[in-house]
């Protein structure tokens, strides 16, 4: 089926650098918190950051960056409003705190919709906080951002590993570059994840302990950006700035 709007993404992320996939196999491994994170770290560091939340079902960066009454401006499309200096889209400015009950089609729809209308402009880097899985919409996404790259994200946990290594088969099936892999909520001293991932072919980008501080710092963006957990990602971006943000 022609649709004009899939010319449209195209043309709407082009000046775009770097766009990066946080994503995972599972859901509860991080991800929101990793994704935003990285895009205030990066923002931090002088790179014109953008962040875009594509989990329709359970949007939770909002509340991480502590998002609340803003509404994006119309203009030839959407500008992204600036929250903490990075550039911020998401489905909430539109459902607010109702849940978007969306199913098959529409969930393509609104993904195609959002891709076609917002207007990011020259970004360094551009963070996508994905659906967990491999779900449809991961498919879709993957299928509509060319020039895509995924930064994959794992518990220690073996059941997490477990849908981690299909996404990375799947990934490596359809070609989709990965940047490399994080281990998060790291208890204990474990060379499991780092073993098969580097078996893999893939980077493993290094560890992020299980930080007790860091559910209070959820809404507070300076509170969350003095975490070890924070402090973890600003060291893994650090060590491989030129692999995830090469200007
Ligand atoms: N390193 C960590 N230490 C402690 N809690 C964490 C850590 N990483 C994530 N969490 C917690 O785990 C839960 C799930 O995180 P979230 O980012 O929403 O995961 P996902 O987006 O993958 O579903 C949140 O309550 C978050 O506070
Ligand atoms: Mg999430």
């Amino acid at each position: 089926m022609i649709d004009p709007r899939k010319t449209i993404i195209n043309e709407r992320l082009k000046e775009i650098a770097n766009i990066i996939a946080v994503s995972s196999g599972k859901g509860g491994v991080g991800k929101s918190l990793i994704a935003s994170t990285l895009a205030l770290t990066l923002a931090k560091k002088g790179y014109k950051t953008g962040l875009f939340d594509l989990d329709f079902t359970s949007p939770s960066t909002h509340l991480i960056l502590g998002v609340k009454n803003v509404t994006p401006i119309e203009e030839k499309g959407i500008i992204p409003p600036v929250i903490h200096g990075i550039k911020y889209m998401s489905i909430i400015y539109y459902s607010g705190e109702h849940a978007a009950p969306l199913r098959g089609e529409d969930i393509s729809n609104v993904l195609i919709e959002l891709l076609a209308i917002t207007r990011w402009s020259k970004l360094d880097c551009l963070v996508i906080d994905m659906p967990p899985g491999i779900s449809d919409a991961t498919l879709d996404i993957i299928r509509l951002i060319k020039r895509i790259r995924f930064l994959v994200v794992t518990t220690p946990s073996r059941l997490a590993y477990e849908t981690v290594r299909k996404l990375l088969n799947l990934l490596k099936d359809l070609n989709i570059p990965v940047l490399g892999v994080m281990e998060n909520m790291k208890m204990q001293d474990s060379n499991f994840i780092r073993k098969h991932v580097e078996e893999a072919g893939v980077a493993y980008l290094g560890e992020i302990p299980f930080d007790k501080q860091l559910e209070e710092a959820i809404g507070d963006v300076n509170r969350l950006l003095e975490t070890e957990f924070s402090g973890r990602i600003a060291e893994i971006i650090e060590r491989n700035s030129r692999l995830l943000v090469p200007k």
